[in-house]
């Protein structure tokens, strides 16, 4: 290799590993299990976005393995050559349906749903108005799409309200945010961000990641607000609490042939393989069938904010499922991931750049399977944590 790259690696690694920023792969096996294993210890996973626990559920692997009986491993081209199967418009019907849209797509994951949706309806002459905290892959596809990049501030509608009356005069305008935000488990004003952008003729994008399976029984966020007719384009991954894997799409028809024509990642990529599609296709029966497991989750997880915050630990805006513990410092946090790691608890350790400076964090993503034991460890293993940093409630809990 050229000595100048050869360097140039070096000294990215090397400023990565003095700043404590340096990632890599953790040592677990099981991951999406409430017990996952790490360097051969069993530790409760506070740190896997199988929130409802279906990945592991035998109607998921059954459905799993059928498909994959009948139709082989992969679906071995693009669903727009030879890749389509039954099970796909099978689940896009299904879709279509939960989500009360004309029409839906399935697509590689989440991240290339959002590279589709803004591939495809984003161009130089648009632009685009982002929250600063959306996920990475909004942010990707908005560059990617040569769209003018506005971000604002997060979730402040003053300051969006600001920035759409200075552009109200560009000819085509696109709005998109999260839902709920994956490392605040904050959620999004989608009220007032759906009367802003009706206002200013935006066409608004919602990310329904973290939301899908959990609010507006398990339709999402702007189900559960009653906006799903007033949101032209929904889109969620069945990577999380759908406990399979793959993005979703559903819209009109006329904005998912769209998508169909111009999405490239989802025109030159190979289709979904059927065993994923199977999965998924049993994860939303059962969502459908127990539509309030989601709602049951939030009010678990309102209990173990309560907590946290009564020890004395910062949990931001969240109000979800997702609680971050914001600690500060990449080395602090790491110490206490450590800690938590010795009480039996393992969450991830948050740093930037994925969150701002300064703001690194312990991400704890709640489950709906967790039982009266594990929220005694939750407890316990936090009340020794608050502690040793000396925090106002960790003094006198046992
Ligand atoms: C808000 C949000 N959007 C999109 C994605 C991407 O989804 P997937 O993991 O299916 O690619 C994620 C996952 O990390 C996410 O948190």
């Amino acid at each position: 290799m050229d000595s100048k790259i050869q360097h140039q690696i070096s000294q990215v690694l090397n400023s990565l590993s003095r700043s404590g920023s340096l990632r890599t792969i953790p040592a677990i096996d099981h991951g999406s299990r409430l017990y996952l294993e790490y360097m051969g210890r069993k530790l409760l996973n506070l740190a896997s976005n199988n929130y409802l626990g279906i990945s592991g559920s035998d109607r998921v692997k059954k459905s799993a393995i059928r498909a994959i009986s009948h139709n082989g491993a992969s679906s071995s081209s693009s669903r727009l050559i030879s890749g389509n199967y039954k099970l796909h418009d099978q689940l896009e019907k299904l879709l279509s349906e939960f989500k009360n849209q004309e029409k839906a797509l399935v697509v590689g994951s989440g991240f290339t749903a959002n590279l589709c949706i803004l591939g495809a309806l984003a161009g130089r002459n648009t632009t685009i108005f982002s929250d600063r905290l959306n996920h990475a892959s909004i942010i990707d596809a908005a560059i990617l799409s040569g769209a003018k990049n506005i971000r604002y501030r997060h979730n402040d509608t003053d300051h969006l309200s600001f920035i759409l009356e200075k552009y109200r005069d560009r000819p085509s305008k696109i709005l998109v945010t999260d839902t709920v935000f994956s490392m605040d488990g904050d959620t999004a004003p989608l009220v007032k961000m759906v009367d802003l952008c009706k206002k200013y003729n935006v066409l608004m994008v919602v990310d329904e990641a973290h939301a899908t399976g959990i609010f507006g029984r398990g339709r999402g966020l702007a189900h559960h607000l009653g906006l799903e007719k007033e949101i032209q384009v929904h889109m969620g991954t069945f990577s999380k609490a759908l406990g399979s894997y793959g993005g979703y799409i559903a819209s009109s028809k006329e904005i998912i042939d769209l998508i169909i024509n111009r999405g490239r990642s989802f025109i030159y990529s190979t289709a979904l393989p059927p065993a994923v599609v199977g999965a998924s296709l049993a994860a939303l029966e059962i969502i459908l069938e127990k539509p309030e497991q989601g709602g049951l989750l939030l009010t678990k997880s309102r209990q173990i904010r309560g907590f946290l915050q009564e020890l004395g630990f910062d949990t931001g805006q969240s109000s979800t499922q997702i609680i971050p513990v914001i600690l500060g410092k990449n080395s602090l946090t790491l110490k206490a991931r450590q800690r938590l790691i010795d009480s039996g608890i393992f969450t991830g350790a948050i740093r930037p750049p994925t969150v701002p400076e300064n703001t690194a964090r312990l991400r704890l993503s709640l489950r709906a399977d967790m039982g009266e034991i594990e929220f005694e460890s939750v407890r316990n293993a936090f009340a020794g944590l608050a502690r040793e940093l000396e925090l106002p409630g960790g003094t006198g809990t046992k």
